[in-house]
């Protein structure tokens, strides 16, 4: 990782503070490296503990550092960007996780020739185990993927992509989340509902979640073959699987990431 290498982050929230973190486990960039900047301290005082540096002044940030993530919502990124665009210099690379926000979009408010990509990650970076995807503005070469990728690697998967699937990764990670969550809570108290009490059914729950995902990755096989793997005929499983359908469960699921992604394009259009 390069020497004089300063990581800015403006929006100090629940995003910002999981890549952050992610940067620091990895050992590669040191806390007094990294700034971050929000309006008030409700968010910066964690980056404050971890030794981090911080400010109230955007501009600030954009003087002190070299990678800056954008990590505001999306409704505030415009304004955002129109007050950093005077201090943003060529040597700058934007890196903007805004949902929703387009290249087309953050150049316009950039100077021309502004090194952008823009990148989707989700929550779980917080633990380094996140899912994220970018994609290069017309600015950005190949030292700035490279750059990027092994700033967020400690932070999980990072995978470059065509723009046109940020959203859908909106739809399937950043949003998905949620929905893994909506089952783990179902799949809890489905055990309650059988006797077993909270703490166990959620603990013995989240771990089937990590083993599933794990033999996924791990076999490389489809999620379907797997599914029937489990399923012994007339067994248990068939008929608790039979009881999803039923529900729709994969449409419902579907229909979820098409809402997601929409709403996230619908959000790029604002
Ligand atoms: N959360 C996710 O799962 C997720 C996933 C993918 C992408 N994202 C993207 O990540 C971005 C941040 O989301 P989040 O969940 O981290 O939001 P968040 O927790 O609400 O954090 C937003 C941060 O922006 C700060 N802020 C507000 N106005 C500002 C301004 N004018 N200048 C500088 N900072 C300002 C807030 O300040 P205070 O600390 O003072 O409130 C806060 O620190 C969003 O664009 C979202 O689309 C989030």
């Amino acid at each position: 990782m390069e020497e004089d290498l300063i990581v800015g982050f403006i929006g100090a929230g629940k995003m910002a503070f999981g890549i952050a973190k992610g940067l620091l486990v990895s050992g590669n960039v040191k806390p007094e490296k990294v700034m971050a900047s929000a309006p008030s301290n409700n968010n910066l005082y964690k980056f404050k503990e971890a030794g981090m540096k911080t400010t109230h002044c955007n501009t600030s940030v954009v003087k002190s550092c070299n990678v800056l993530f954008l990590s505001v919502k999306p409704p505030i990124l415009p304004e955002v960007l129109r007050d950093i665009a005077p201090f943003v210099t060529p040597t700058h690379l934007i890196v903007s996780v805004a949902a929703g926000v387009t290249i087309e979009t953050l150049e316009k408010f950039l100077p021309v020739g502004t090194k952008v990509l823009r990148m989707m990650p989700n929550l779980p970076c917080v633990v380094q185990q996140g899912s994220m995807v970018f994609c290069r503005g017309s600015n950005a070469g190949d030292p700035e993927a490279a750059l990027l990728k092994s700033l967020v690697s400690p932070c999980g998967l990072c995978e470059e992509t065509p723009e046109s699937y940020v959203d859908i990764h909106t739809g399937i990670s950043g949003s998905g989340v949620a929905y893994v969550y909506l089952f783990a809570e179902a799949l809890t108290e489905g055990g309650i509902k059988m006797g077993m009490p909270y703490d166990l059914s959620k603990k013995l729950v989240a771990h089937t979640l990590l083993g599933a995902a794990k033999m996924i990755l791990e076999t490389g096989d489809h999620p379907g073959k797997l599914k029937t793997d489990v399923c012994t005929p007339g067994g248990t499983t068939i008929n608790g699987v039979y009881e999803l359908e039923k529900g729709n469960l994969r449409c419902t699921v579907m229909n979820a990431v098409e809402a997601a992604t929409n709403r996230a394009r619908e959000l790029g259009k604002k």
